[in-house]
């Protein structure tokens, strides 16, 4: 039986394959660019792009489960392809945001909402891992932490409960691999809520030294975000950071309650990536 892992160059695909062969589990890893790929030997690499339904026949070609990548060009195509091939259960990485208030006009939101309607309205059992912000988010701030400059945020105080990859991975993989979370939406979240800053003092104790925060306007944020997103995504994230702004992020217990253990502390995460923000 294979298990198909789309997006698998990302992070949390990344540790789903390697828990899944580790484990003796036939893995076929599909991406958009699969050169790019690196995975362990035995697994194999496929072409996977999500609005080309051609690249869809072979990627699911005896695959029993998919963990997926929320995309929504091609998803009814996908979906179809999927129930055609014989797949049984989709493990998709969604987000919180779609437990949102107006989650089908938020751009964030809908992007992953899209698509577990279409799995919703399928044959497929289907299992929604619902992540809050990833830890990993913070390497956006690299940049400005290596070259020793102040990191400037909109919304310094925003509260998030920033969960580490590798805890969605576990969680994807007893999903997988088990049947305790089959057909189940789950929300995913870190162990504790911390604000910006307070990540930031976290990173700063990991990279040892300190990193300044200078708080700017929402509209001098919009523009430098716009440098590397369309408007609409930086305004959506910009709302979000606004909203949780007045008051802590709730703190799921999904982890201890899945896995039996705590969940990863974003200090973990800080220490096991403190060279990215200093080159080292
Ligand atoms: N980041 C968050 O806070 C967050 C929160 C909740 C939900 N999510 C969901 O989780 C998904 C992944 O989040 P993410 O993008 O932050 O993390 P990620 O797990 O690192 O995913 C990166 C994605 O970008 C693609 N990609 C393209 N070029 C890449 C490159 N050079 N290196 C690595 N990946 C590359 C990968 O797919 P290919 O290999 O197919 O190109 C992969 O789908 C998103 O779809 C999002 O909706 C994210």
């Amino acid at each position: 039986m294979t298990v198909l892992i789309t997006g698998a160059r990302g992070k949390v695909g990344q540790a789903v394959i390697a828990r899944l062969h580790s484990a003796g589990l036939t893995v076929r890893a599909a991406s958009a660019d699969p050169a790019e790929l690196t995975v362990p030997d035995g697994v194999e690499a496929v072409e996977l792009v999500l609005d080309r339904p051609e690249t869809f026949e072979a990627a699911l070609r005896g695959v029993r489960q998919v963990f997926l990548y929320p995309q929504p060009a091609g998803i009814h195509e996908l979906v179809k392809a999927a129930e055609a091939a014989g797949v049984e259960h989709v493990v998709l990485l969604s987000s919180s945001s779609v437990g949102g208030p107006d989650a089908e006009n938020d751009p964030l939101a809908s992007h992953s909402l899209k698509v577990e309607r279409a799995l919703a309205d399928s044959a497929l059992t289907c299992t929604f891992l619902r992540p809050d912000a990833f830890a990993s988010n913070s390497l956006g701030w690299a940049w400005s932490i290596g070259q020793a400059q102040p990191v400037q945020l909109a919304y310094p105080d925003a509260h998030i409960a920033p969960i580490h990859p590798e805890d969605i991975a576990d969680i994807a993989v007893e999903a997988l691999t088990g049947d305790s979370l089959t057909g189940r939406t789950v929300t995913l979240t870190g162990p504790a809520s911390l604000t910006f800053r307070e990540q930031l003092a976290v990173l700063s104790e990991a990279v040892g030294r300190e990193i300044p925060v200078v708080h700017i306007t929402r509209a001098e944020a919009e523009q430098q975000m716009g440098a590397h997103m369309p408007a609409h995504m930086a305004g959506s994230l910009l709302d979000l950071w606004e909203a949780a702004n007045h008051g802590p992020a709730a703190v799921a217990d999904t982890t201890d309650t899945l896995l039996g253990r705590p969940a990863r502390t974003f200090r973990q995460w800080a220490r096991e990536n403190s060279a990215a923000f200093t080159g080292h």
